[in-house]
């Protein structure tokens, strides 16, 4: 195998390894992708101002998301089906972002469960939630993640209903595979995930599966996101959540100025600026390009985050410099697990850090604390 230095080059060989139906639905937007595209495209276009002769010693990109200390202003996103991109994917993943120390965000629809993350870790993660029609189970899991010391709620305010993915459709995705004749013949190629899996009991929506009244099946997601996800979903939903709660609330999904103004008067403690990687609206505005506004109209009264395109360091400095206080990120955490496990997870954190940092001194800057919007090339953003 080659030297690993780059995400791409995580990518590439996670899409060797993962099946092509799970490889597949992390690496796809819905209908013509072109918000999915627009999301990592938009970051390239944003040049930087390279300062010399600057002192570059003792270096920090620490900073604090939500009131929480972080080696950098990165989280790990809530992505679905990630204990199905390698065996126990959720444990994993949260393992690697504890022993760097940033966040892990768990996503309602993940194949580990709360109780398993808790496990398995000590430092307290995020947990992710989708509001489904059956209100009681949302209370349950609500309560499961302040039993467990979870120290945010992410709420996830744009998939009430799904995205149109063709990919999936066409692979017929489920969680476990349905043993149809060509995903046989697919995971015939996939020896090391083969593996994983059979080493592991943990193959359902771990969350859900024995947890909500005559849910044993979930295999069709798309149907299933239609039946439970509860379309209705408003912002007094957002209140009764956040008393329930009753700690650290983000909410995430969102695009639109008057939208991050009602999420600012919501109460809650971040929003983060987020497309869905996307998954949802496709012909949505990019990420990157939509934070700007956002952070003028609303930067002063909530914390804002974003999410949607991170590929890199320079990704994460740039969404830096132009207001997020934090940044997550989806598909790059995932290609470092589907290629090599709990080590892969690490190579995406120690490779978005050295891009990070290096690019902060080029910049000009020993602290994260003190870039802005100065370091960008006026007229690229
Ligand atoms: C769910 O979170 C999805 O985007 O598939």
């Amino acid at each position: 195998m080659s030297v690993i230095t780059t995400i791409e080059d995580l990518r590439v060989l996670a899409k060797k390894r993962v099946p092509r139906m799970f490889y597949d639905y992390a690496d796809s937007g819905s209908w013509t992708e072109s918000t999915y595209r627009a999301n990592e495209a938009d970051f390239q276009k944003i040049k930087l101002r390279q300062r010399v002769a600057v002192n570059m010693e003792n270096r920090s990109t620490a900073t604090k998301m939500v009131g929480i200390d972080v080696k950098m202003p990165v989280a790990i996103a809530p992505t679905g089906l990630t204990g199905m991109q390698h065996a126990d994917g959720e444990i994993l993943a949260a393992k690697a972002a504890e022993r760097f120390g940033i966040p892990f965000t768990l996503s309602t629809m993940s194949i580990c469960s709360i109780e398993d993350i808790a496990a398995h870790t000590k430092a307290p993660f995020w947990f992710q939630l989708y509001v489904m029609r059956d209100r009681d189970f949302i209370e349950r899991l609500i309560d499961r993640a302040k039993s467990v010391n979870c120290s945010a709620l992410v709420l996830t305010l744009d998939l009430q209903i799904l995205g149109q993915r063709h990919k999936d459709l066409k692979n017929g995705l489920s969680a476990p595979p349905k043993p149809t004749l060509s995903t046989m013949l697919n995971l015939l190629t996939k020896p090391r995930w083969c593996l994983g899996m059979l080493g592991t009991k943990r193959r359902q929506f771990g969350n859900i599966v024995g947890h909500v009244k005559g849910v044993t099946d979930m295999a069709n997601l798309g149907a299933w996101t239609a039946q439970q996800f509860d379309p209705r979903l408003n912002w007094g939903d957002v209140e009764w959540i956040k008393k329930r709660w009753g700690g650290k609330l983000i909410l995430k999904g969102i695009q639109d100025v008057e939208d991050a103004k009602l999420a600012a008067d919501s109460g809650a403690d971040a929003l983060i600026v987020s497309n869905h990687g996307g998954r949802q609206l496709d012909g949505a505005e990019s990420s990157i390009r939509a934070l700007p506004e956002i952070v003028e109209a609303v930067g002063s009264k909530i914390e804002v985050h974003m999410d949607g395109g991170i590929r890199s360091g320079q990704d994460v400095l740039k969404a830096w410099a132009l207001g997020a206080r934090g940044t997550y990120i989806g598909r790059a955490f995932l290609y470092g697990l589907g290629a090599l496990g709990e080590a892969g997870v690490d190579k995406t954190l120690e490779i978005i850090h050295r891009e990070l940092d290096l690019t902060m001194a080029f910049c000009g800057h020993t602290r994260i604390a003190t870039v802005d919007k100065t370091i960008l090339l006026p007229g690229t953003f």
